[in-house]
């Protein structure tokens, strides 16, 4: 198997795809176009023989990533009233760094700004009101799968903060035009695993069944599985095979759940960690493409309760719960779902709490959102949102998000899904199976 040409695209990670239809790569094009470098790139194509295809490409990509650098830079310089001579004179040096390397190095300040609209950006995430709070880690400077890795663990005790979770995004080195760039495979960098049995049932979870098959064939053995083993990390530096490294469970905090008045729940074992970490997509910003940008910030409960422990091709824990409780599962009019799913959310928010570890409900994430929209209102922005990402995975119409509509474009910066082509040139593979 050559490992390192697949796009790894494991089925059970992704389930949404139609919003990709609804992608609109750059925000309105200002009609001031004199930021044109067409001038500059026609004398470096002259410069170098003929005119063919691959130079054409080339000179197209300067010529995008030097747009969404403008573009990117505008905003910049104007939500952080920077004067504009500043602004022309960054943009000047950024066009001769962009002639000579075909890509630029972003400051600190360009980078860090560039993340926090990104999340602000993020059509599907409920939590956008706390965009300025995220710390921002620069490690483009770590070359190694093992210093990547070790990063990664840092990134883990930094964010979970002993339970006061802070939100964070680590920032590997971009993609460059002679590099694929750095990959963090797992889609999330803190899962559990999942093994099929011969009988067809999963030990553990479910959804992590094909990624888990995947660690194995590289090499990765676990002698007693249990329903919570944490899988490996998985890092793939450009032109390299992917390396796995098993994660420090003192690193990982987790969280026994039961519930405050039903004492048969803990009897199932169940436990979640604490700190959901993206690590699988693309960051946009300014037109460099950060392939390894993994974020975390804290979990809104029915992410754990409604999805990972109720869902059927997860956990599936509803017809659990329900028989404990005495409901009649045969019938659908018992509401014994509904009923189990509260109980599940309950549970879940009661043992954070009781661990001082922090979690948001979906009525104060909704309410928050709300709250949000208000403060972007006054900025002069709208909030771009996927209705289907914001409303929660219960009671939505208790919620005020339900009763909204969205517009729900992507703008850059943001952050894109690995097998999903940003612009042409930075095609990042197409079928999961085929190289
Ligand atoms: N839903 C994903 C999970 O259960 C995490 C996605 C990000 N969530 C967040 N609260 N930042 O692991």
């Amino acid at each position: 198997m050559n490992l390192f040409r697949m796009n790894f695209n494991f089925k059970g990670y992704h389930k949404d795809n139609l919003h990709r239809d609804n992608i609109k790569s750059l925000p309105e094009q200002d009609a001031d176009r004199s930021f044109s470098i067409s001038n500059f790139t026609e004398s470096l194509a002259n410069k170098q023989m003929e005119n063919n295809a691959g130079l054409e490409t080339q000179k197209e990509n300067i010529e995008q990533t030097y747009q969404e650098a403008s573009d990117y830079l505008k905003l910049l310089y104007r939500e952080k009233e920077l004067s504009k001579n500043q602004f022309w004179e960054r943009l000047s040096r950024v066009r001769k760094e962009l002639l000579n390397n075909k890509t630029y190095f972003q400051t600190y300040e360009e980078l860090a700004y560039g993340c926090k609209v990104a999340w602000r950006n993020n059509g599907r995430c409920i939590a956008r009101l706390f965009w300025k709070e995220l710390i921002v880690r620069d490690l483009r400077h770590l070359s190694t799968a093992e210093e990547i890795f070790n990063a990664c663990v840092e990134h883990i005790r930094l964010a979970t903060n002993q339970g006061k979770i802070r939100s964070v995004i680590s920032i590997f080195a971009p993609q460059t035009p002679e590099n694929s760039g750095i990959r963090i495979i797992n889609p999330f960098m803190i899962r559990y695993a999942g093994y099929r049995q011969s009988n067809g049932e999963v030990i553990g979870d479910a959804g992590s069944v094909e990624f888990t098959e995947f660690v194995q064939s590289l090499g990765w053995k676990k002698e007693n599985k249990t329903h919570f083993d944490l899988l490996p990390l998985v890092i793939q530096m450009p032109g390299e095979e992917p390396q796995i490294f098993d994660l420090p469970p003192d690193a990982i905090m987790e969280v026994p759940i039961e519930h405050p008045e039903y004492d048969w729940f803990s009897e199932f074992g169940l436990k979640w960690y604490v700190l959901p970490i993206v690590s699988e997509k693309i960051l946009s910003i300014g037109g460099i493409s950060y392939t390894a940008a993994p974020f975390s910030g804290w979990y809104m409960s029915s992410e754990i309760a409604s999805r990972n422990f109720a869902d059927t091709d997860r956990y599936n824990m509803l017809p659990k719960v329900a028989e404990k409780m005495g409901l009649n599962t045969k019938s659908h009019v018992s509401l014994w779902k509904d009923r189990a799913l509260i109980e599940l959310n309950t549970a879940v928010l009661h043992s954070f709490n009781l661990k001082g570890v922090t979690i948001v409900d979906h009525h104060t994430a909704s309410r928050q959102f709300m709250a949000h929209i208000e403060k972007e209102k006054e900025k002069g922005r709208k909030v771009l949102a996927d209705w289907g990402w914001i409303v929660p995975p219960l009671s939505g119409s208790t919620t005020e998000v339900f009763h909204r509509e969205f517009e729900n474009i992507w703008i850059k910066p943001n952050f894109f899904d690995r097998n999903l082509s940003i612009n042409s040139h930075e095609h990042v593979g197409g079928c999961p199976f085929h190289s």
